[in-house]
């Protein structure tokens, strides 16, 4: 039963890292709303805290501690005018770290993994029954009975909707923390996939992004008993009414198979968009981090992937300055972009992280020559996004729209490359249909009403990180 108005209590939730931690962010809400919990903007006066923290690089790690202080503080606010404020760490800090956490920050209540959220319920009867006595920690690795108790209603969703398929990773790449804080791999039955996006449709979600730390490794059991690929589920998802737009992340350079570049170009709601990390574009360095591909193989897939989809827009992850990188190495990586040439890409500087295989590695290479590659391969990688956005200038582009901006008179989307879209609404917009031609100057409810739809824009000009347009009027 639904806790009555009065008693509602106000939850705030910060996420970092992956789109795997927004997804985990959106279900913990969900279990925690019919204990009278609302999700809040932020953490003044709050009844709950919960960090959902990241462990993929030494800095998120590091904001997760110098955000706890800043909690503490509230706590303790809060605390002396006689209230609770209950503080919680979640996801992979907390996998990895737990007992740190509980032993360097005493006003830490709870402390649970990744695949263990799902017993939020019973924790939170147990701190709140003995607030300031009780701690918890609570870091196994039950998968299996994750998916199988998250909720099954109240998923509160927009236009555009995550989905976890698959988690864990049984990759072993040696700088990454990931198999140690997600666990092994595991691909979830399809029926419960379908299921679940049968129900985001229903709550209005549109384009649904798969999610998986390795997401086309999925081998989950088919509804008809049989062990099914990601295309496999790509394609019964492309049969169901309601979704229109197709996504998954994040995709391994081992795990692509012919059928699901067979995919990009028979279905239609596949977007033509592909993540697809590649970390180096020297062999040498691929093997230190135990990638099991090349570059020509890598270049290989991705001519597949053009020759399926030639309009793909590609996007990438690359490391910077991992142990034994030299000017050589990092130069075949700079080639690797250049002949590539990519939408968009997201480059890190190595950060060696305890209990990984690299972290243990010689030939460490210095800070500030770290610094200068990363920078020389980000203003590349900045200068074709930026083209790959121009190229867009004056065409009609498709937009899923997500979000409408009140007092900016702004609506923002997603064109199918995945690119972002701001759209000011002129008086003349006719964003009524055939109701009203004109958009009155006070706050109207009806731009909000085309959250969710997608409608044709005229892109007027772009920059490296989105499109600006107007809405095409009939
Ligand atoms: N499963 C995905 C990526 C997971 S982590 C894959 O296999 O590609 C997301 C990105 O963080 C990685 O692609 C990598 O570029 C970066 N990353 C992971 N560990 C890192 C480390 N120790 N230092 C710097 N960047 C790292
Ligand atoms: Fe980490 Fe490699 Fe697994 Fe990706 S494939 S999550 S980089 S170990
Ligand atoms: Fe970070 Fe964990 Fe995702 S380490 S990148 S939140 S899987």
């Amino acid at each position: 039963m639904s806790a009555n108005a009065a008693t509602r209590k106000k939850l705030y939730i910060k996420t970092y890292g992956c789109q795997m931690n927004s997804y985990d962010t959106k279900r913990m809400e969900d279990i925690l709303r019919p204990l009278g919990y609302d999700a809040a903007q932020d953490a003044v006066n709050a009844d709950m805290v919960i960090l959902n923290t990241c462990h993929i690089r030494e800095k998120a790690t590091d904001k997760v501690f110098s955000d706890l202080g800043r909690i503490r503080l509230l706590k303790t606010a809060k605390e002396k005018q006689g209230g609770q404020m209950v503080v919680a760490v979640a996801g992979c800090v907390a996998q990895a770290e737990g007992d740190v956490i509980l032993s360097r920050a005493r006003y830490v209540d709870m402390v649970f993994g990744p695949q263990t959220y799902y017993q939020l319920p019973e924790m939170v009867a147990k701190i709140t029954g003995a607030y300031g006595a009780e701690r918890i920690i609570n870091t196994d690795f039950p998968i299996e009975e994750k998916f199988d108790h998250l909720p099954q209603e109240n998923q509160v969703t927009g236009p555009a909707a995550f989905l976890s398929i698959q988690e864990g990773c049984d990759k072993f790449c040696t700088f990454c923390v990931v198999p140690y804080t997600r666990g092994a791999e595991y691909s979830r039955a399809a029926s419960d996939i379908l299921a679940e996006a049968a129900r985001l449709i229903a709550g209005g979600a549109r384009d649904i992004t798969l999610l998986g730390q390795n997401v086309n490794a999925y081998h989950g059991r088919g509804s008809d008993g049989s062990v099914w690929s990601l295309a496999r589920l790509l394609q019964e998802l492309q049969n169901m009414d309601g979704i229109e737009r197709l996504r998954y992340t994040t995709s391994h350079p081992c795990d692509v198979t012919d059928d699901l570049i067979a995919a990009h170009r028979d279905l239609p709601k596949v977007m033509p968009y592909l993540h697809l990390p590649v970390q180096s574009g020297s062999d040498k360095i691929l093997k230190a981090m135990n990638r099991k591909h090349t570059a020509q193989s890598y270049f290989d897939t991705i001519d597949k992937f053009r020759t399926a989809r030639p309009d793909i827009a590609l996007s990438s992850d690359f490391i910077i300055g991992f142990p034994g990188e030299t000017d050589d190495d990092f130069a075949q990586t700079y080639q690797m972009v250049e002949q590539i040439g990519f939408a968009a890409a997201y480059s890190f500087k190595y950060s060696a992280r305890p209990g990984t295989p690299a972290a243990n590695m010689q030939n460490l290479v210095r800070e500030d020559v770290k610094d200068q590659r990363l920078q020389s391969l980000q203003s590349l990688i900045q200068k074709q996004s930026e083209s790959f956005n121009q190229s867009f200038v004056n065409s009609q582009v498709s937009v899923l729209i997500d979000d409408f901006n009140a007092p900016e008179m702004r609506l923002h989307g997603r064109t199918p490359h995945n690119q972002s879209v701001h759209i000011n609404l002129k008086p003349s917009d006719n964003v009524a249909g055939n109701i009203s031609p004109t958009l009155p100057s006070a706050i109207s409810p009806l731009p909000q009403r085309l959250v969710g739809q997608t409608l044709p824009v005229r892109t007027t000009s772009a920059g490296v990180m989105a499109l600006h347009g107007s809405l095409v009027v009939a």
